[in-house]
């Protein structure tokens, strides 16, 4: 009983190796695509910088917003501006004392509270981070198509 039992497993290894390696035959197995493009012996390469698009403020329309509550775009370059402990540039147009003289969008009254709601004489910390929220553009594609439809 033990032998016909071992036989017929060994009949039914033999046979499903046969099915394996005729599909490799038939069906090449491609090589796999690791995520970082390029193969692991060999450099790693930067991707290419993006060009950002618009020029110094001042200079060009605002971009429409998709949905209430988004952050606006940026439309200007902001290369070179820092923002850091000492020094926030965006608030040297953007911010209550300047943006009048600069000509520039005022931040809205949001950006003046804090997170409890209450009314700040300057802008909140937890806005600080510009760039966080709000974003320079490139004329970057879509990776995927895209249907979305803004609110009417
Ligand atoms: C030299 C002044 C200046 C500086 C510095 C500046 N901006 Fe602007 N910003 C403008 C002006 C002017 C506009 C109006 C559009 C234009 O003319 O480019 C604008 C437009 C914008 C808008 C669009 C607002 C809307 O309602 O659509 C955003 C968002 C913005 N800026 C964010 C920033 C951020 C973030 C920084 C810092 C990284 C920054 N800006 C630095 C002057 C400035
Ligand atoms: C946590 C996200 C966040 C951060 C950080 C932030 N913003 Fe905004 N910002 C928003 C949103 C959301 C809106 C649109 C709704 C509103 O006005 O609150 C907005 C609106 C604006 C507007 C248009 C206001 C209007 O009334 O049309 C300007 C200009 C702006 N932000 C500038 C700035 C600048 C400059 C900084 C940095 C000092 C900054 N924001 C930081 C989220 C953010």
């Amino acid at each position: 009983m033990a032998t016909r039992y071992k036989l017929t497993v060994t009949l039914a290894a033999v046979a499903l190796s046969t099915i394996f390696f005729a599909s490799c035959a038939t069906n090449p197995v491609e090589k796999p695509q690791p995520l970082r493009l390029n193969q692991i012996t060999e450099a790693d390469r930067a991707p290419a910088l993006p060009e950002y698009q618009g020029k110094t403020p001042g200079k060009q329309e605002k971009i429409a917003r998709s949905f209430e509550q988004q952050p606006p775009l940026i439309p200007h370059k902001i290369e070179g501006y820092r923002i850091d402990l000492k020094k926030n540039r965006c608030l040297e147009c953007h911010d209550r004392p300047f943006y009048k003289e600069e000509n520039a969008p005022k931040i809205g009254g949001s950006h003046y509270k804090d997170r409890d709601g209450k009314e700040l004489t300057h802008i909140s910390m937890a806005r600080y981070n510009c760039n966080e929220c709000h974003a320079p553009q490139t004329d970057a594609q879509p990776l995927v198509t895209n249907t979305f439809q803004p609110a009417k």
